[in-house]
């Protein structure tokens, strides 16, 4: 797929058209004659939100009525779900090429439409016979909008394109090793992107124990991948405005001038912290019936992070972030680690192992520890898959958040989020839950015997390690991988979170 911004006559424009319909203001350019115009008129007195397809000519008008007066956020979602309707249509007829007439639109309502396209656009269909149909040229009729936006947010769906895949991949196909190596090799294409993967010997003499427990049990390596891109140090450049490129359609421009809480310095970065279980078998504690499938899914964090850091690389984001990934499968042998072993972590906390099938937290604190110790984060800010409690608590429709000593960021998350549509909801970590992530023989236990607040204890057990750094835990369980088709996602990893932080790492400068 690739967009032209083009100004083209709608009237005499021979070929395949969305035509995107706020208010009347948009009707002079309309292509219709007076019967159909009325037909139109008096559907959008019943309800606004509807496609009609018009197919009287040699080519197809994909007539899409939106509600102009829905709050932005709001209507812009909307316009999303509603190109995934009208990608499913022009996919079903083979209609490839497709002009975007958005006459009479707000900017970002036309960005909202076209990225619900493309996003809608992606499928997991490498192991298919059968190739599936996909958009061609899109060309788009927005003066308004820029050609180096639009370049810019295509390189950020890019890498959307790229986590979902990743997220799809089954283990066979994609262990820890594979994965480093894949990140080591887009980061050495990318210009200011550093990349470390540390293998099994180097992790022994860091003593990350939790990485090493959960690793125990696989025939496969695990690797602790350091990816550092900084877009701000002195011989890379300095302010965003000497980078065009780095502003995205979206978020829209009422975020601009909100004030950074924590902007990135070259001396304080923000890490990112991305669970990478490769696969959760669930270890001795061994997920039965139907749980373990989808668990391909369980390093959809890791996923997440490596792709938001080679975005704001892509875009030359004037902003400091360096992702740590830790990346093991928690599968089964002779050798797997057990409840009741007493871990001892990266930081010199034990921990003692009640259920071996809370290994995300496991791996994790020693990633966060490892970067609150050696990075002088601003703010530690961690994607993980961690509890099926978040699910129960707020289904497929946002992220489970919380945070300890980061109001600030939280609350600039909150915003963006709302912004951008990848929402998230802000659980409390009162002290009371401190108790319940205490061990008996150790100085904490990964599992909590009340089965009560799982998402806020996980949160809990995972800010240990942080210490004093601020630090966001982000549960994206529900939201990384859909079981069902949803929004502008068809079955499967969705890159839920790569536009939030995107849009969070342009409140740090903007
Ligand atoms: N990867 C799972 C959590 C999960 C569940 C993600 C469903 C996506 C969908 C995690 O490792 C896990 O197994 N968590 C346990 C924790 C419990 C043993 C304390 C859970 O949520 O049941
Ligand atoms: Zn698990
Ligand atoms: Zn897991």
């Amino acid at each position: 797929m690739n967009y032209i911004l083009d100004n083209i006559n709608a009237k005499s424009w021979d070929g395949n058209m969305v035509f995107l319909y706020g208010d009347e203001s948009a009707e002079r350019a309309l292509p219709l004659n007076r019967k159909e115009l009325e037909m139109i008129k008096a559907r959008r007195e019943e309800e606004k939100d509807f496609v009609e397809v018009f197919d009287r000519l040699p080519w197809r008008l994909y007539f899409v009525s939106f509600d102009s007066e829905r709050e932005a956020a709001d209507a812009q979602e909307r316009l999303r779900c509603t190109a995934m309707k009208v990608l499913k249509m022009l996919t079903a007829k083979g209609d490839a090429d497709v002009a975007v007439c958005a006459e009479g639109t707000l900017p970002e309502e036309v960005s909202a439409f076209v990225e619900g396209l493309t996003l809608a656009d992606y499928s997991f269909d490498r192991y298919m016979s059968k190739p599936v149909h996909h958009l061609g040229t899109v060309t788009i009729d927005a003066m308004y909008l820029k050609q180096e936006e639009l370049d810019a947010s295509m390189r950020l769906w890019n890498r959307i394109f790229w986590c979902r895949e990743w997220v799809n991949l089954p283990v066979a196909d994609l262990n820890a090793p594979a994965f480093a190596d894949e990140l080591a090799a887009i980061a050495a294409d990318l210009e200011g992107v550093t990349c470390t993967v540390m293998d099994k010997k180097q992790i022994e003499s860091l003593r990350m124990g939790g990485l090493l427990a959960v690793n125990k049990g696989s025939v496969d390596e695990p690797r602790f991948v350091v990816l550092e891109y900084n877009g701000i140090s002195s011989e890379f450049g300095t302010r965003s405005s000497e980078f065009p490129g780095a502003a995205t359609m979206t978020p829209n421009s009422e975020l601009r001038g909100v004030p950074s809480a924590q902007p990135t310095t070259p001396n304080s970065p923000i890490c990112l912290v991305g669970k990478g279980i490769m696969y959760d078998t669930g270890g001795l504690n061994i997920k039965t019936g139907d749980y373990m499938c989808e668990m391909k899914s369980d390093m959809a964090g890791a996923a997440t992070m490596a792709s938001v850091l080679f975005a704001a690389a892509d875009n030359k984001l004037p902003v400091h972030i360096v992702a740590l990934l830790p990346l093991t499968d928690s599968r089964l042998n002779g050798n797997a680690y057990a409840p009741d072993d007493i871990l001892t972590m990266y930081d010199g906390t034990t921990v003692e192992v009640n259920n071996t099938d809370a290994e995300g937290r496991l791996i994790l604190a020693d990633a966060i520890a490892y970067a609150a110790k050696n990075y002088n984060p601003s703010v530690i800010i961690d994607a993980a898959t961690l509890t099926g409690a978040a699910v129960r608590a707020i289904s497929t429709f946002g992220i489970a958040a919380m945070q300890q000593n980061a109001d600030g960021p939280m609350t600039m998350l909150k915003l963006v989020g709302n912004q951008v549509y990848e929402r998230l909801v802000e659980f409390p970590m009162w002290r009371e839950y401190d108790e319940m992530v205490k061990g008996e023989l150790a100085d904490l236990r990964n599992s909590t015997r009340s089965p009560q607040a799982g998402t806020i204890t996980a949160g809990k057990f995972l800010a240990h390690f942080a210490g004093k750094v601020p630090f966001v835990h982000l549960d994206i369980a529900g939201v990384a991988y859909f079981s069902k088709p949803q929004q502008y996602y068809r079955i499967g990893g969705s890159g839920y979170g790569i536009r939030l932080l995107y849009a969070f790492l342009q409140m740090q400068y903007k």
